[in-house]
């Protein structure tokens, strides 16, 4: 990507739910950065159960497809509910198709922002730390940010967009600092080929 060329996106929710608040913050931050970013939602529904039989060529359209936009993406956006004090399933599975092969998957070094949200007072942050050991043990990249976690998402939300301006600035924030890092890569880039 150059100075002049816009980002290309990829948010995931992991929520498959109508009216998702997790959804609803990726709409918002599509549209917040629409002049800059190509931001796609990826819907995770058609996404199988993960199975090791089915790597490679093997895999089921779905998931060739997820794949590849994961690929051409220059960073990855993840906004996850916290379900069961962790990452919910439908996230988790899709990460574990992204991770393979371990250590050369498409999420390797891939610039990632990650944000969590929860319907109670307190939820999100173990959300987020098991997004981070996860990403972690794929190479991908977390950018280093200030945590955005939306608790009482419920109360923050309207009309399918975020609308709290405190949680609007800091999920903001973590993907200005993913665009950072993006145009730093596109930038290195273009010095490595002179
Ligand atoms: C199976 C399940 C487990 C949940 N576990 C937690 C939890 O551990 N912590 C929490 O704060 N909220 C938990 N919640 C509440 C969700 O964070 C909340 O329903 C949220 O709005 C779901 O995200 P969505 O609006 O994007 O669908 C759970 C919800 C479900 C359905």
């Amino acid at each position: 990507m150059s100075e002049t060329q816009r980002a290309r996106l990829i948010g995931m929710t992991g929520s498959l739910r109508a009216g998702s608040y997790s959804n609803a913050v990726l709409e918002t931050l599509a549209e917040k950065f629409a002049a800059v970013a190509d931001f796609t939602i990826w819907d995770l529904a058609p996404v199988p159960p993960y199975n090791q039989d089915f790597e490679g060529d093997k895999r089921p359209p779905p998931v060739k497809a997820l794949l590849a936009a994961i690929d051409a993406a220059d960073g990855v956006v993840l906004c996850a509910p916290e379900f069961n004090h962790s990452i919910p399933g439908v996230l988790r599975n899709a990460l574990d198709w992204a991770s393979r092969p371990a250590f050369t998957s498409v999420m390797a070094y891939k610039p990632v922002a990650i944000m969590a949200t929860s319907r109670g007072p307190l939820g999100g942050a173990r959300c987020l730390e098991h997004m981070k050991v996860a990403l972690d043990s794929m190479l991908a990249r977390v950018v280093l940010a200030r945590e955005c976690i939306i608790t009482a998402c419920a109360d923050k939300v309207r009309d399918g967009r975020l609308v709290d301006e405190t949680s609007l600035g800091f999920a903001c924030g973590v993907v200005e600092e993913l665009l950072r890092e993006i145009r730093l890569r596109a930038g290195a880039s273009r010095a490595a080929a002179g």
